[in-house]
């Protein structure tokens, strides 16, 4: 019995490293996958990947802030597939981090926040429709471990982070009474995301300001782990799927710690 036998999902962000993963993992394990993003040729690609598994796979272009495009699409993939079972939200950006509160414009750090904050309400607004009609459902959201972490140049990060996980928990409560579970996942920086993640850049910048080298400043954040290493793509990816099966039936509002003991519960 494959994990998601059956189930629908919906993917923002369906083109990037997560979403890709997360594509390929939810297809393996039987998912009819609906992958939205903003670049058609990644989307095209994490389709092929989940295709190549055996899938069906729609994708469609749709702007992830945009409330009323959101809402078309929602309502175009409940139209063909009669429901939403799993609906991820894996879109990122590039955004200003490193820096001291000083150095930081009030732009760079509400980028983050709002940018985040708004395409997961306008997601989770929009699936939760289909979600509570039907009585079930998981909407999973990802943060960062800034949500947890201190220091300097984090706080743009935090509060985004922070404000997701605290979005997640008080949605987990809204909609458990109609059956629908939130999980909210945390992974730390995945090196082999960097490749295909905006993170490349973004940590890439962070290091050149602090005069580190960029291989130096990856193994710096190796070293804030209990296990040594850094969590990969798949791992995150397989966690999704298993959050989002039936197996997880009795987990919601919870944030499952994907960053190897960099930080402890
Ligand atoms: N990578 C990491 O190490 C890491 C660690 C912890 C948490 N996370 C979290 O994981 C999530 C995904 O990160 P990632 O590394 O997978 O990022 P990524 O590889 O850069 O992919 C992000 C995807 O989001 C899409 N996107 C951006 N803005 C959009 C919009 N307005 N509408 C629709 N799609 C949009 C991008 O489209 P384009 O293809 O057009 O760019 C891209 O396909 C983020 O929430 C991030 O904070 C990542």
């Amino acid at each position: 019995m494959m994990l998601l036998e059956d189930k629908v999902a919906v993917i923002h962000g369906g083109g990037g490293s997560i979403g890709a993963a997360a594509a390929r993992v939810f297809a393996r394990e039987g998912a009819r996958l609906f992958l939205a993003g903003r670049s058609r040729p990644r989307l095209e690609a994490a389709a092929s990947a989940a295709r190549s598994l055996g899938a069906v796979v729609d994708i469609a272009v749709v702007d992830a802030m945009d409330e009323v495009a959101v809402d078309r699409h929602i309502d175009e993939v409940t139209d063909v597939a009669g429901r939403i079972d799993i609906a991820l939200n894996a879109v990122g950006f590039d955004h200003v981090q490193g820096l001291a509160i000083g150095d930081t414009s009030l732009a760079d750090y509400l980028h983050p926040v709002t940018g985040y904050l708004q395409t997961n309400f306008v997601t989770a607004k929009a699936v939760s429709r289909p979600m509570i009609a039907q009585g079930s459902g998981v909407i999973l959201t990802i943060s960062t471990p800034g949500a947890r972490l201190t220091g300097r140049g984090l706080i743009g990060n935090a509060a985004q982070s922070a404000g997701l996980e605290g979005f997640s928990r008080a949605l987990a409560g809204e909609l458990g009474p109609a059956g629908v579970r939130v999980v909210c996942v945390r992974p730390h920086a995945m090196m082999d995301a960097l490749d295909t993640s905006y993170t490349r850049e973004m940590f890439g910048r962070i290091a050149a300001d602090s005069g580190i080298a960029f291989g130096t400043w990856m193994d710096g954040l190796v070293g804030m782990t209990l296990l040594g290493r850094l969590p990969t793509l798949d791992e995150v990816a397989e966690h999704l799927a298993f959050a989002a099966s039936d197996r997880a039936r009795s987990i919601t509002g919870v944030v499952s710690n994907l960053t190897a003991g960099a930080l402890v519960d």
